[in-house]
């Protein structure tokens, strides 16, 4: 009698898919398989990712809600933030606070509702995205969205408070020039705070030569890990710390 020689295709199917991942996983901890991970999550970005108007539609219908827990942890890093209202170096002043690529909005209207003190501005370079950022109503004017390039800001030197951005960095073409419009926008004492998937975003090694083309001094860049569970293996975040103004002492 003959024993059956090859496994139902489905079997084999899932197996090889098995395998596959864990070869995948395995290549992972090397340096060259992390290369090929990351170059392999590039092509994929570049080809499933367009920022059109159904393209927009589709990333606020099926995307941006299944990042609330991303958002909620970045409005908590902000409210904790030296330059955030309530802590404010300059009391009374209303604060700034401006989301670089902001997409459909949903991270914009958590930060103006946990940051009474504060008027949020939401920025994108794509209109479908802005227009249904707009979705999210006006928060008694101290929220609003604009269409424009993170690379050339329409906003005057030392005007925001804190900016931040999430999962747009690996969208730039000008890093650089948006660091340094980031450095320029800022006032004294201000913060940037830049989240992007770890797979995707600017590579440690080539940050400190963006860092010097942006004009930011050493320090006032760093690459942080996330603290905790999924959020730290997925994601990273750039930190911008700009020096307070020296005070005279009067
Ligand atoms: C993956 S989406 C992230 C949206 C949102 N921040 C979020 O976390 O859901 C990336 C966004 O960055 C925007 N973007 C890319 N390059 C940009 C640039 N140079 N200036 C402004 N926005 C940009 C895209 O239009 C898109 O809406």
């Amino acid at each position: 009698m003959s024993r059956a020689r090859w496994l139902p295709p489905a079997t084999a199917l899932l197996a090889t898919a098995l395998l596959a991942l864990a070869a995948l996983c395995m290549l992972a901890f090397t340096r060259s398989g992390k290369r090929a991970v990351r170059t392999l999550a590039r092509w994929l970005d570049a080809r499933v990712e367009g920022f059109s108007e159904p393209d927009s539609r589709g990333y606020a219908r099926v995307v941006a809600p299944a990042l609330g827990r991303l958002y909620r942890r970045v409005a908590d890093d902000l409210v904790a933030e030296p330059a955030a209202p309530g802590r404010d170096r300059h009391p009374g002043r209303e604060t700034a606070v401006l989301d670089l690529g902001c997409g459909p909005g949903d991270l914009a209207a958590i930060l103006v509702a946990r940051l009474p003190g504060a008027r949020v501005i939401g920025l994108d370079l794509s209109p479908g995205m802005v227009e249904l950022a707009r979705r999210h109503g006006g928060a008694n004017g101290r929220l609003r969205f604009e269409v424009g390039d993170a690379a050339r800001l329409p906003f005057e030197s030392g005007s925001i408070d804190l900016v931040v951005s999430t999962l747009s960095l690996h969208h730039w073409t000008e890093p650089a020039a948006v660091f340094s419009e980031m450095r320029r926008v800022l006032r004294p004492g201000g913060a940037a705070l830049v989240y992007d998937l770890r797979l995707l975003t600017v590579e440690a090694d080539a940050m400190p030569e963006i860092a010097r083309r942006a004009g930011l001094a050493e320090g006032e860049i760093r690459r942080e890990r996330l603290n905790g569970g999924l959020l730290a293996g997925l994601f990273v975040r750039y930190r911008v710390d700009l020096r307070p103004a020296a005070t005279d002492g009067c």
